[in-house]
């Protein structure tokens, strides 16, 4: 990091500072080989996500990716940043038990984008028993005609910083002071995609990383269905004159703090995601909003309940933090998108009730 900051001439904004700390081959956080994600009972693990918490997750999304194949007539899957392959394995094996699965012809290719070498390692492994249909893409195709899923990948991607100060607008980036990182405040032109009421000091992001990827994800999305899984607000949240701090999180051993400089490689660090924007971006890019709410209100519309009574007990206390409104139920949201010719018809399973595309 030091010789990256020294050969950018001393400063580097805060979006590539986080690139390079999650990113870097060989230190980055997410090139360890050290487990990163998992329950917390004395795995070393630093954070836990849904699919890792419980399959129900994947048994009840599965439902909702059965129908929107079905109904769009796609039969390729394709993930984004896939963490340990636990959700690919269990949506393929949950879609196998529903008739729809790699095992009836109905699911050719569960495709893997992975920036993460390491992860890619251990998807490998997970997958081993769906071998003939799993494979991990190095770049985009022109054209894809695709279910395509992405749980907490939107929160990975870097962003940029920008602080108010005494009225005026900075972008926040990183220098070295001797051997220390630390904030450096540079004038810009840059502001938050909505005016911020007040003269008070305010920190904020801004994601054209998550811009540009679902941009070009609709460009090349000619049949199929998106959906994204994260934890955020939309733009009258996330921009709320009171949210003065912004949302950059670290993540350490199933500890939060606020201290991206500290422990550079050591933790993840992840931003919430603003759902209007990406909302915005995928309409740009030729993709409709089929239904946005949050994780619990679109797991219990597409069927949670019924999925429950096959899990065991322990499963199904684990499957409750999914839903449950002060764990992953209610800051945690989906938004599924489609081609704006065909959003109209995408079956809603998720969105029937408690819809909130409204809020965005
Ligand atoms: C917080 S983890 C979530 C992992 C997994 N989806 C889960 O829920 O357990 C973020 C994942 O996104 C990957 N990632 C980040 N940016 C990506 C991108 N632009 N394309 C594909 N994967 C990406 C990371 O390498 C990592 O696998």
């Amino acid at each position: 990091m030091r010789a990256l900051i020294a050969e950018a001439g001393g400063w580097v904004p805060f979006d590539v500072f986080m690139h390079h700390a999650l990113y870097a081959p060989n230190w980055g956080y997410y090139a360890t080989p050290r487990r990163l994600i998992g329950l917390g009972f004395g795995d070393g693990s630093d954070f836990v996500t849904a699919p890792e918490l419980s399959p129900v997750f994947a048994q009840t999304l599965a439902r909702a990716v059965a129908a929107w194949m079905a109904h769009t007539g796609v039969d390729e899957i394709w993930e984004f940043g896939a963490g340990r392959g636990v959700l690919a394995r269990d949506v393929l094996k949950a879609l196998d038990a529903l008739g729809c699965g790699p095992r009836q012809g109905r699911v050719r290719r569960y495709v893997i984008v992975e920036v993460s070498g390491a992860l890619r390692g251990v998807q490998s492994d997970t997958l081993s028993e769906y071998s003939s249909v799993v494979e991990w893409a190095e770049a985009w195709p022109e054209h894809l005609r695709a279910v395509v899923l992405g749980n907490e990948v939107l929160d990975a991607m870097p962003v940029q910083l920008l602080c108010r100060s005494a009225g005026q607008w900075f972008e926040r980036g990183v220098s070295m002071q001797g051997d220390a990182l630390v904030w450096v405040d540079r004038p810009t032109e840059l502001r938050p995609p909505t005016p911020i009421p007040g003269e008070h000091d305010y920190l904020t992001e801004i994601h054209p990383q998550a811009h540009a990827w679902v941009q070009d994800l609709g460009r090349r999305l000619t049949h199929g269905v998106v959906a994204l899984f994260d934890y955020g607000f939309p733009e009258a949240e996330y921009y709320h004159p009171q949210r003065s701090g912004g949302t950059v999180m670290c993540h350490q051993g199933h500890l939060s703090d606020p201290h991206p400089l500290e422990a550079v490689g050591e933790k993840d660090i992840t931003a919430h995601v603003d759902f209007t924007g990406i909302a915005l971006a995928a309409q740009d890019a030729g993709l409709a909003v089929v239904g946005y709410t949050s994780q619990g209100s679109f797991l219990l519309d597409a069927g949670l309940v019924d999925v429950l009574p096959q899990a065991s007990a322990a499963q199904q206390a684990a499957a409750l933090k999914l839903i449950h409104e002060h764990e992953m139920g209610e800051l945690f949201k989906v938004i599924v998108l489609a081609p704006e010719a065909s959003a109209a018809d995408v079956p809603a399973m998720g969105f029937v009730r408690g819809d909130r595309t409204h809020t965005l």
